[in-house]
């Protein structure tokens, strides 16, 4: 087997051009982030109600304090992740669509953060809110080559910067949210569309990685992508069983047992379909049931069909549930890939089969 190249993302380079999905609340959190990077990989805490269980936040008292939470939850998480892996590369996933976007990315921006990988939304601002961190790199998420293209040019024109990467997603296999107009296109569109963004990065005449993300799951994969014109994975649901994720034991073991078929798409609070693992909480959501709590418990998100509309559900208060342990009625992510696995391994070991 050839080795694999190593990944470069602005100041930064990876051993391994691997680096973990980011996998709200509270999945992929100091633990998994750090061993990941200390493994030669890139690790990415999720910010995404990062502050909810933590002892910064109290449910019961005013929802605007959740922010702030956020924040401390943060910083800690980023000093954990560090000081488990001192010379690794640490980034931060925060969701454009949140109401605490700016702050979330100054705070990891000045606690030490490598990179921001950020989408769920367009993330046209984001340099502005870092200007005075230009080591850290910025990597958007994006489904297609306009949304990249769009980003380029705000940001060369607003702030004469250019993101450091792209991850693009594979819509037809990724965990979590997925572009609604996915169903339409055909199975060769990542292909094509790895193909694209090259061209319009070359036509531009800047040089950085295109990272690909979606029901990437063992070395076969890997340089299936490699072969296919990516520089990197990011990989989410394979990281789930291993002794590090930062979830639950319960969330772990679920996962254990997870077998693609069965997956469900579900709708979600931010108005996307959303792939997750078929269980309790998800044949509610299916049947509408009135079982389903509707109840927004802490204002998170700029638009949320269960706050603004009373449709759905909370989308934090369903994902922590999950990565908490109560696994019939949390929502459990999955990415499209999702097959049985024997035990639970340390991040070393997956990184080194992977590798
Ligand atoms: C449980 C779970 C939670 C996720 N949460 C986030 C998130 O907070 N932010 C984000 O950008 N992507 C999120 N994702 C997507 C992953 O980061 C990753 O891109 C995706 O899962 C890749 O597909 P895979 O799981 O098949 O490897 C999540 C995925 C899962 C499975």
């Amino acid at each position: 087997m050839p080795n694999l190249p190593s990944l470069r993302i602005g100041q930064h380079i990876a051993r391994y051009p691997i680096m973990q999905g980011a996998m709200a609340v509270q999945v992929s959190g100091a633990s998994l982030a750090g061993a990941v990077a200390n493994a030669g990989g890139i690790g990415l805490i999720s910010s995404f109600g990062i502050g909810l269980n933590s002892p910064y936040f109290d449910q019961s008292q005013k929802k605007k304090r959740f922010f702030e939470a956020n924040q401390l939850a943060l910083i800690d998480a980023l000093e954990k992740a560090r000081q488990i892996s001192p010379d690794g590369i640490i980034g931060v996933n925060i969701l454009v669509a949140t109401r605490d976007y700016p702050a979330l990315a100054q705070t990891a921006a000045s606690h030490g953060a490598n990179a921001i990988v950020t989408g769920a939304g367009m993330p046209l601002a984001l340099p502005q809110y870092v200007r005075d961190y230009p080591e850290v790199a910025l990597v958007p998420i994006v489904a297609n080559v306009q949304s990249a293209q769009t980003l380029c040019e705000t940001w060369q024109k607003d702030y004469q910067r250019l993101p450091d990467a792209f991850i693009l997603e594979n819509c037809k296999l990724i965990g979590g949210h997925f572009a609604s107009q996915c169903e339409e296109l055909d199975v060769s569109t990542i292909e094509t569309t790895i193909a694209q963004l090259r061209g319009y990065l070359d036509r531009l005449g800047i040089s950085i990685p295109i990272i690909v993300t979606g029901g990437i799951w063992n070395r076969f994969d890997i340089d299936l992508m490699f072969a296919i014109g990516a520089d990197g994975v990011q990989i989410g649901t394979r990281f789930i069983t291993t002794e590090e994720c930062d979830a639950d034991r319960q969330y772990k073991e679920f996962h254990l047992q997870a077998h693609a078929k069965n997956l469900v798409t579900v709708p979600s609070p931010v108005g996307k379909p959303a792939r997750a693992m078929r269980n309790q909480f998800a044949e509610d959501v299916l049947s509408n049931s009135p079982a389903l709590e509707k109840r927004c418990i802490a204002n998170c998100l700029e638009s949320c069909l269960c706050r603004d509309k009373g449709i759905t559900y909370c989308l934090l208060q369903a994902l922590s549930k999950a990565s908490q342990g109560d696994i019939e009625q949390g929502l459990m992510f999955s990415g499209g890939a999702v097959q049985p696995v024997e035990k639970i391994l340390s991040v070393a070991e997956l990184m080194a089969s992977l590798t």
